[in-house]
Formats: C-alpha cells, structure tokens, sequence
C-alpha cells in the first residue's frame, strides 16, 4: 500500500493557507501529509506555524545566490530531498524559473487569488475594485513558465459589494480560498485530477472550465 500523499509548500509571509492545510489534515479532512515548507523570507510566519506543528521547515535566502536559476536549482534540490508527490506554492511571492518549473510540470501547484484568467499578478482584489467586477475569487492551478498562466483545475468565486475595498474582498476570498485549496488537494490526492499533455483531466475526463467549489467545499 502506498503511503500518504506528500506535499512540500512554498511560502513567503502568513502562511494562512499552510494553516488551513494543516489544520485539514490533523482533522482527517485531508489525506496527505505536509512533509516540508519552505520559505524565500527567513521572517516569514509560515515558518513558525510549520515549527509549531512539527514539520520541517527551511528559509533559503535569494540574495545569497547569482541567480534565480541558481536559487532554485538549490531550493529544489533540497525540496527533491523529500521526495514530494506534489510542490504547493500557497502564498509564495517569488517567480520560480522556467526550467524548475519545466522539470515539474503536473507536480507544482499555486493558489492565486483572482478567477484566472483575470488579474494575473498582485494587488488583485484592488484589481478586481478598479475594473468594477461584480464577482471575484480564487484559483487553484498548475504552474507554467507564464505568471499565473497555468492550466486551472478549480475556482471559487465570491460576490464584490458595491462598498468593498481590497481589504474586505480580500478577506471574502480568503475565506473561500482556503476551503477551495483543500479540496482540490483532496483531488490531487486522491489521484482523481492530473495534468496530461497540457490539459487538466478530472477522472480521465479532460475539464471543459475550471471545477468550481461548492458551498459545502467538496467537490462531487
Ligand atoms: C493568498 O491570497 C494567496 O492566494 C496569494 O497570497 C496570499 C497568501 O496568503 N498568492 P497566506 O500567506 O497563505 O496567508
């Protein structure tokens, strides 16, 4: 019998969404098991909430390195290590080079807070303000070489109210993302989503849209 899902995750600061997986693991809501985390930002919360639950946890400095190649050929040298099913970048702000990213192609997985394929980048839900979007929300996707251009495998969306800033969307969506990352890991997991030659199948079945999160956070 094989054993737990291994997951590596990728954080830069709170680490909330690493909370929530935790969190969902020690509850039996996730099958899995979060075997490292690691962190660009030697600060960074994440660290300490992954100390706190007994997980392995490293911060590797960019600015000790030549190169973001150079970077990330270490980082994921010592995240192969662990001998990860799966890489989740879950808050991590840095751009990860094309040929890391090559090497894991339907191995890597980030969380973005937008229904890609709209407002790619940061200050999303500011984005999301300006451009007078009645909905907004997160995505869970593969990584590509392309900024948050990855295959979706799944979305939730939460309304935007006309007095909402980015503060108060932001935390609309937060509140759904984490749910929304749970469940999408429990997929993965379950060997139920994959990346096959560039298209994301669920069950064998190529998707048609991104899966979209239910209110009671499982995905049928
Ligand atoms: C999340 O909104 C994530 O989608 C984005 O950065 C934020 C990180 O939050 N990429 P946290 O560090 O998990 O609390």
């Amino acid at each position: 019998m094989p054993g737990p899902f291994r997951i590596v995750v990728l954080a830069s600061g709170r680490g909330s969404n690493l909370q929530a997986l935790i969190d969902a693991i020690v509850s039996d809501v996730l099958d899995a098991q979060i075997v490292g985390v690691f962190s660009d930002k030697p600060d960074a919360f994440a660290l300490q909430r992954a100390q706190a639950a007994a997980i392995p946890s490293l911060a590797i400095e960019p600015r000790l390195f030549d190169s973001r190649a150079a970077f990330d050929e270490h980082l994921f040298t010592r995240i192969d290590e662990l001998a990860p099913n799966l890489v989740v970048c879950a808050g991590y702000m840095r751009l990860i080079s094309p040929c890391a990213v090559d090497a894991r192609r339907g191995r890597l997985i980030n969380v973005h807070p937008s229904l890609l394929p709209a407002f790619k980048g940061l200050r999303t839900h500011a984005q999301a303000i300006a451009a007078g979007a009645s909905v907004h929300g997160a995505s869970v996707h593969y990584v590509t070489p392309e900024l948050d251009g990855g295959p979706v495998i799944a979305q939730c969306v939460v309304p935007v109210r006309p007095d909402d800033d980015a503060e108060s969307l932001g935390w609309r969506v937060l509140s759904r993302e984490h749910p929304l990352l749970i469940a999408t890991l429990g997929l993965i997991a379950g060997g139920r989503i994959a990346l096959v030659d560039g298209a994301v199948k669920l069950d064998g079945v190529p998707l048609q849209i991104p899966l979209q999160l239910p209110a009671n956070n499982v995905f049928a």
